[in-house]
């Protein structure tokens, strides 16, 4: 994994940024995988500022979201397709028709998510996933102990996701309890990661996953696996990084064309 520590998330989404408008401009039909949360926010303005400003054209990309939650339509405010049609897709201009999350109405789970690879598969697979972290580790929503080798399924979250995740809802208690999630192994199919992790709260899963044995009980320490995962933190999320000084020692040593 390579490991960039940024002064900032704002920094660290530019950079991130950067990384997915070259993509575009040099494969104008890439595959996205997207992640919801917090954490892409910034990437997602510096993404909608490209396209407005500079003219990067998302009309013939395709788009897979990580994930939804089982039970709430489209329309729910709190549902992903909400949060990226608000955040995203009412901004630039992917159409429709290359746009996938999956539904959390869907009544036959297993054969949406069977669906869903195909899908994947068939667009040519993904080119780059964008991936924030749970502070529990979680990758898409592939909590502790999920397989390593999952494929887009339903899952149950934990109580500690639900509890980060209760500021997006009325209620802690109207946060769902499952959700259709991207596994790990159709994750680490991807031909590049993004990992974006901002704050504090994300320093132990970030140290784990970097820095601690490959473990089902950190889903996200997989990426170490990954031939092309770079992982962009702010210097809180790197805190518990005991090689930290290394890293930005790496990041510096970099030609220009290499950093991201
Ligand atoms: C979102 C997703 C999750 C989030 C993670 C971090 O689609 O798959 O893994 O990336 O829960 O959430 P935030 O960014 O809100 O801290």
């Amino acid at each position: 994994m390579e490991i960039i520590i940024q002064p900032s998330a704002e920094a660290a989404s530019t950079l991130a940024a950067r990384h997915v408008a070259r993509l575009v401009r040099e494969k104008p039909n890439a595959i996205l995988g997207l992640a919801t949360g917090s954490t892409p926010l910034a990437l997602y303005r510096e993404l909608i500022r490209l396209h407005r400003d500079d003219g990067l054209d998302f009309s013939h990309v395709t788009t897979f979201n990580l994930d939804e939650y089982v039970g709430l339509a489209p329309t729910h405010p709190a549902s992903y397709h909400a949060f990226m049609h608000e955040n995203f897709f009412a901004h630039l201009n992917v159409p429709a028709s290359r746009i996938h999350i999956p539904d959390g109405l869907a009544t036959d789970i297993p054969t949406h998510c069977r669906a869903y690879e195909d899908a994947i598969s068939s667009a040519g697979g993904l080119d780059l996933q964008i991936l924030g972290i749970g502070s529990d580790g979680h990758i898409g929503f592939n909590e502790p102990s999920s397989s390593l080798a999952s494929r887009t399924r339903i899952k149950t979250l934990t109580p500690e996701t639900r509890d980060d995740n209760a500021r997006f809802f009325d209620s802690p208690a109207s946060v769902p309890h499952h959700v259709i999630t991207m596994g790990v192994g159709t994750i680490m199919d991807a031909r590049q990661v993004l990992l974006l992790a901002f704050g504090e709260k994300k320093a132990h899963a970030i140290a784990t996953a970097v820095e601690g044995p490959i473990t089902a009980m950190n889903p996200a320490s997989i990426l170490q696996m990954h031939p092309v995962a770079k992982c962009l933190l702010d210097e809180p999320a790197a805190t518990q990084l005991t090689r930290r000084d290394y890293y930005r020692w790496v990041f510096e040593q970099k030609p220009e064309w290499q950093k991201v």
